[in-house]
């Protein structure tokens, strides 16, 4: 399993109510597209411009940790020329892009399995990730040819063959194995276009993650429906399983720290 190199720090957010790390499923690229006559791919490139203005507006509100679902292994299976329009945007952008993602101290990192991509964009991954290994600011995960799934499998394989007695395997181990280790879990994951559904995003790290769905399209998804997200997260009570409120007659003693 090759990994991104380990984060070089893990930017705190601005205040402790706010989401240390957001997964996102950008999803809706293709009706974006069909509403407006235009190809698929148009869908695609509008979604990377939404990228941009979703990550300044995460930055400025003192998010620092973003993933984004970009291509899952299940997307191979979209028709041909789309997939390889998908290949062409990943190189392209990362082209485009590196530089400005250093200059404003964005650390890269791709999560998936890479060894499916062509050689050209294995190289062009790791010499984004060399070029932006030092930043600290911020930390952008995308995930390319990412499968939740398979990521435990392959962690789990990895894992047996350094030589691990599985049979005390814990979750600490297994955290450290993936791509995401060092990193927090998500605590909160948006998904656009209105499906809901986690689709193989981060299965093991979104345990206990605030889900946030909203109806808009990715490609329209800006500044004013990040501050909604967060807003919504903020109003969340998260227990993490726990029973937080004080025991009252007939509760069980223990209910109190009672985990589920
Ligand atoms: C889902 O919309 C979107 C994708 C499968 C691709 C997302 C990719 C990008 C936004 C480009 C990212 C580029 C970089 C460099 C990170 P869909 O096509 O499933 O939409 P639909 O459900 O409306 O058909």
């Amino acid at each position: 399993m090759l990994r991104p190199p380990p984060p070089t720090a893990i930017p705190a957010p601005a205040r402790p109510e706010l989401p240390w790390h957001i997964g996102i499923i950008m999803d809706g690229n293709g009706r974006w597209a069909r509403q407006r006559h235009l190809p698929r791919v148009a869908g695609h490139r509008a979604g990377v411009r939404a990228i941009r203005q979703v990550m300044e507006a995460c930055n400025d509100a003192g998010v620092h940790i973003l993933t984004l679902y970009a291509f899952s292994t299940e997307n191979w299976q979209r028709p041909r020329g789309e997939v390889s329009s998908l290949m062409r945007l990943f190189q392209e952008t990362m082209d485009s892009e590196v530089d400005e993602l250093d200059a404003k101290g964005i650390q890269l990192r791709i999560i998936g399995d890479r060894t499916k991509l062509s050689s050209r964009l294995r190289q062009k991954v790791d010499e984004c990730e060399a070029r932006t290994a030092h930043n600290r600011a911020n930390v952008l995960n995308v995930a390319i040819n990412y499968g939740g799934r398979s990521e435990l499998v392959e962690a789990i394989r990895e894992l047996a063959a350094s030589g691990v007695d599985l049979r005390h395997l814990d979750e600490a181990t297994l955290s450290a194995a993936l791509y995401t280790s060092g990193l927090p879990d998500p605590d909160l994951i948006i998904r656009t276009a209105g499906e809901l559904r986690v689709s193989n995003f981060l299965l093991w790290q979104g345990a206990y993650a605030e889900l946030h769905v909203t109806d808009t399209l990715w490609p329209d998804f800006g500044p004013t429906d990040v501050a909604a997200a967060l807003g919504d997260f903020g109003s969340r009570r998260r227990t993490f399983g726990q029973v937080t409120d004080p025991p009252r007659a007939g509760d069980d003693a223990a209910a109190g720290t009672r985990t589920g």
